[in-house]
């Protein structure tokens, strides 16, 4: 029989990008596949947790044996997430948008010949992450991920702090990892750094769940 070391641990996620509307038909967006987070769900699943994965729009199918809850913006994302609290951990893998338009159009924005390209006003996306760090039913666990593609380490150690994370996946993304199958990681936390050689993002998947379950039967 398999060992299922996180049976009866909850535990809460955010995978995939989010898409913030301009207008009906357009909008802004960061890069993210969802392959990363998308593969920790399936893992700790594995493991037997009961995971709710709250995902942005992503082109790859739900991870099996997860219960998914299908967002489009980090408002959304941020609703869902704070619902499925409290948790035994959250892992959040999404790549919010940091900003959205102050207002969206009800029409489509027309380009009219003569007039001007339009400016869009932003204002500020909730930090999904730090809210949840900072939370009153805040989770024993809490894991972050950071994208950088320069000075990672001391950007993901300054992460940790702000966003109250316990732990930061740090992911040099200079290279090729944006909707690869490869990936190379950090976890960074106030104990230290673990250097993780290169591997498949279901590698990663596996490590890290394994990492978590050590740590939530610790
Ligand atoms: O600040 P930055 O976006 O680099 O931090 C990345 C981490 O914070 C990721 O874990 C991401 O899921 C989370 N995050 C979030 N809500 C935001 C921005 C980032 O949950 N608005």
């Amino acid at each position: 029989p398999k060992a299922r070391p996180l049976a009866g641990k909850t535990i809460v996620m955010t995978s995939g990008p989010t898409h913030e509307p301009i207008d009906p038909v357009r909008y802004i967006a960061n890069r993210s596949s969802g392959k990363q987070g998308h593969a920790i769900a399936a893992a700790l699943a594995r493991l037997g947790a009961s995971v709710h994965l709250v995902s942005g729009p992503v082109n790859i199918p739900d991870p099996e044996g997860v219960h998914v809850i299908h967002v489009e913006t980090a408002r959304e994302m941020n609703a869902a997430v704070e619902q499925l609290l409290p948790a035994d951990a959250a892992v959040m893998v999404a790549a919010v948008a940091d900003w959205r338009t102050a207002n969206t159009a009800d029409q489509k924005i027309k380009k009219k010949p003569g007039e001007s390209a339009p400016t869009l006003s932003m204002v500020e996306n909730p930090d999904i992450l730090a809210g949840v760090g900072h939370s009153p039913k805040r989770p024993g666990l809490v894991v972050g991920f950071a994208a950088e593609t320069e000075n990672v380490q001391e950007n993901a150690l300054r992460k940790l702090e702000r966003k109250g994370a316990d732990w930061i996946v740090a992911n040099d993304v200079s290279g090729d990892v944006m909707g690869g199958d490869n990936n190379r990681v950090r976890i960074l936390s106030r104990d230290g750094i673990e250097e993780w050689p290169q591997m498949s993002k279901d590698q990663v998947a596996e490590r890290l769940a394994e990492k978590i379950a050590a740590r939530l039967l610790a």
